[in-house]
């Protein structure tokens, strides 16, 4: 009998990079793109067999440098099952684009974690789950700041300070987003030691902008909580263009938020690592079907909409 979970793609709304830094910043989980984890019975003797169906590989959980595979031992220490792993294969698909900012390395781990626990009847609470995604995120990323893991795990929009607990966040009113991929893939760990760079010639100037951002990002959440959608464009419009002074946009991006601003969006920003990925636009109060065209005509290779309440 097969066991299955999933978790979500998530998109940044407001304050990615400055997070790193301690600032705040505002993310909402993408119910349309989701990872997925089957587990069955394995062979006898084998432990945890893995296969990541989208990239046609497949490895014991053993495997030193794959992350699926530190996740599966991540969770047999958990559960202090390391010495005596049950024998399960564990399939892992995603519909989330990889290495575009939707966060589909934290969405592949929480699925996996989440179904594995689940088929050895000890399921995991959020909280443990979260700290365990968050552990693979730092092996492999680096310094991530925990917004990837603490979205896709809780499966609702995060206000996000790093090492603080997820604030409680309340949607005034819902509103949709236009996600546009440049089907560029961009590494997060390339771009945050390039801003990391930045900042270390020069801490007094990043550190203005990444307070200026933090401004952005608690304005946003007053709105947000207020129902004031209206409001939202034009900080994101600031957002992006603090974003390419950090030199984390690139023309694909910036000719996906153009083609989303002249479409009618009141408002459009690069979302994630930056440097290829995703954009966002705000799709209140514009025609989707016009706003869709305009961002396939100017690159877009996927463009999906997402309501956040
Ligand atoms: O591109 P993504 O989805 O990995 O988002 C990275 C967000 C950053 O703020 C750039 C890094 C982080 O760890 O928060």
């Amino acid at each position: 009998m097969a066991v299955t979970a999933s978790a979500p793609g998530k998109v940044i709304l407001f304050g990615e990079h400055a997070v790193v830094y301690g600032r705040p910043a505002i993310a909402a989980p993408v119910h349309g793109r989701r990872a997925t984890a089957e587990v069955v019975p394995g062979e006898q003797g084998a432990g945890i067999y893995i296969v990541a169906a989208d990239k046609g590989s497949s490895y014991p959980h053993t495997a030193a440098d794959e992350s699926l595979a530190l996740a599966a031992r991540l969770l047999l220490d958990a559960v202090h099952r390391r010495d005596t792993p049950p024998d399960l294969t564990v399939t892992v698909r995603s519909t989330i684009p990889i290495a575009s900012g939707l966060g589909s390395g934290a969405a592949v781990s929480a699925a996996l974690m989440r179904a594995l626990a689940q088929a050895m009847g000890c399921p995991l609470p959020d909280d443990t789950l979260n700290a365990l995604v968050y552990e693979v995120e730092k092996r492999h990323h680096g310094t991530p700041s925990g917004i990837d893991n603490t979205v896709v795990v809780y499966e609702q929009p995060v206000y996000f300070v790093k090492e603080a607990q997820p604030a409680p966040f309340t949607i005034g009113a819902p509103f949709t987003l236009a996600i546009a991929d440049t089907g560029i893939s961009s590494s997060t760990r390339t771009t945050v030691n390039a801003v990391r760079a930045l900042y270390e010639c020069a801490p007094a100037h990043w550190g203005r902008v990444f307070n200026k951002i933090a401004s952005i990002a608690e304005a946003a959440r007053a709105h947000i909580i207020a129902g004031r959608v209206g409001e939202l464009g034009p900080l994101m419009n600031e957002n992006h263009a603090l974003l390419q002074t950090m030199t984390v946009s690139c023309p694909a991006l910036d000719a996906l938020v153009e083609a989303a601003r002249a479409a009618g969006a009141p408002g459009a920003k690069l979302s994630g690592s930056g440097r290829g990925g995703n954009m966002i636009a705000l799709a209140d109060g514009a025609d989707h079907a016009k706003l869709e065209a305009a961002l396939r005509e100017a690159g877009a290779v996927d463009v999906v909409f997402t309501r956040v309440e």
